[in-house]
Order: structure tokens, then sequence, then C-alpha cells
């Protein structure tokens, strides 16, 4: 059984789908902890409703320190048995420190199909572009920003009128189903990816 450890920074909907499904019979994973660097994040408190150990650890006394910060939550994670982490929602830049002894057990959820739009903004650049389609991406991860082998792609259109708002609701629904397909195969040890819908 793998012990996953994951790591939000907000409202932790994908945190939650998460947990529903490793709930689901015969999973070859368990949550193991929730974490968060903002002890403010909402996720938090739904993740302890469930039942699911928790911490919080801000990143701010650590200022521009990001080892510091990464060897904290690394006692976290690990005084936790955790084998996995899911960044799910988790705003911090990892160092390739931090990375580098959770390379192929760390998993990311990006609002994007990757490689297109790395980083913030992703739904307000696809629609600047013009894309009919839009998606999200679960990757393993490595040290350069949302990079490394892509594990699932779900793609939705694009409609007229679309907001940003709009879309990244639609793209929203998919990533809840999209990473826990993702979480099962990779925990079975199945690398193929999941291409959805
Ligand atoms: C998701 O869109 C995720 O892809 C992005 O941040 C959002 C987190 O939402 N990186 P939630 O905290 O899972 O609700």
């Amino acid at each position: 059984m793998r012990r996953v450890a994951i790591l939000i920074s907000g409202s932790g909907s994908n945190m939650l789908a998460l947990l529903d499904s490793m709930e689901e019979p015969g999973h070859p994973a368990m949550p193991c902890l929730v974490a968060s660097n903002d002890p403010e994040a909402v996720g938090l408190a739904k993740a302890a409703a469930r039942g699911v150990p928790t911490a919080a650890l801000s990143h701010r006394p650590f200022g521009k320190d990001r080892p510091a910060f990464e060897a904290a939550l690394q006692d976290i994670i690990l005084g936790h048995g955790a084998d996995m982490i899911c960044l799910a929602g988790f705003m911090r830049v990892l160092t390739a420190g931090f990375v580098g002894q959770w390379q192929g057990r760390m998993l990311n959820i990006h609002p994007s199909l990757l490689p297109k739009y790395r980083g913030l903004h992703t739904h307000a650049r696809a629609l600047e572009a013009g894309d009919t389609e839009h998606g999200c991406t679960v990757h393993e991860v490595t040290p350069e920003l949302d990079d490394g082998p892509i594990l699932g792609q779900a793609r939705v259109p694009v409609e007229p009128g679309d907001t940003p708002e709009s879309l990244a609701a639609r793209v929203l629904t998919m990533e809840h189903r999209l990473y826990p397909a993702v979480l099962r195969r990779y925990a079975a040890g199945d690398r193929r990816p999941v291409w959805l819908p």
C-alpha cells in the first residue's frame, strides 16, 4: 500500500477528489497526510473532517531560505511515513534538492495541456491565444517548473463567451476525474498515461 502525502495551498478540491478515490475498494494507495504551506488553507479543515492527519507549515518565517522550508516540510512528510507526494494546488516552487529526493514519486496537476502554458494564468492565456480546446495535465515532478513526464491529460472545449473563470470551472471538473485516475494507475506501478475524456 502506497502512503500518499497531499500538499495543498488553497481550497483543496483536487485533494478531496483524491481522498474520495482512495476509499475505493482495492485502491493501491492511502492518504497519510494533507499538508499546506498556508495555515489558512480551507482544504486543511476539509481533510481533518475526513479524519486525515493534517499539518500546516507556513513558508513565511523561512523568508527566502527555500531549502530550510523544504527541510522542515520533508521532516513532516517523512514523519507521517509517506512514500509518495501528490501536489494539488500547492503554490510553492520546489527546489531541485527537494524534487530530487522524490523524483519518480511525486505527481502534480497543472491546469493546461502541457507543454502549453506552464506557470500561472493558464486559462486567460488559452483564451488570449484563441485556443479551441484547453484542459489539464498530471505529470511527474522534475526540477523544471510544470515539466516532467506526462501521466495523463483531459481536454475540454473552449466555448464562445468563455471567461477565465468559466473555463477554469470546466477544467477543474476534469481535474477531479483525471488526478484520481492517474494516481490509481501510478500507485499500482503503471506509468502509462491516462487520456480523458
Ligand atoms: C487547480 O486548478 C490546480 O490545477 C491548480 O490549482 C488549482 C487548485 O485547486 N494548480 P484546488 O485547491 O484543488 O481546489
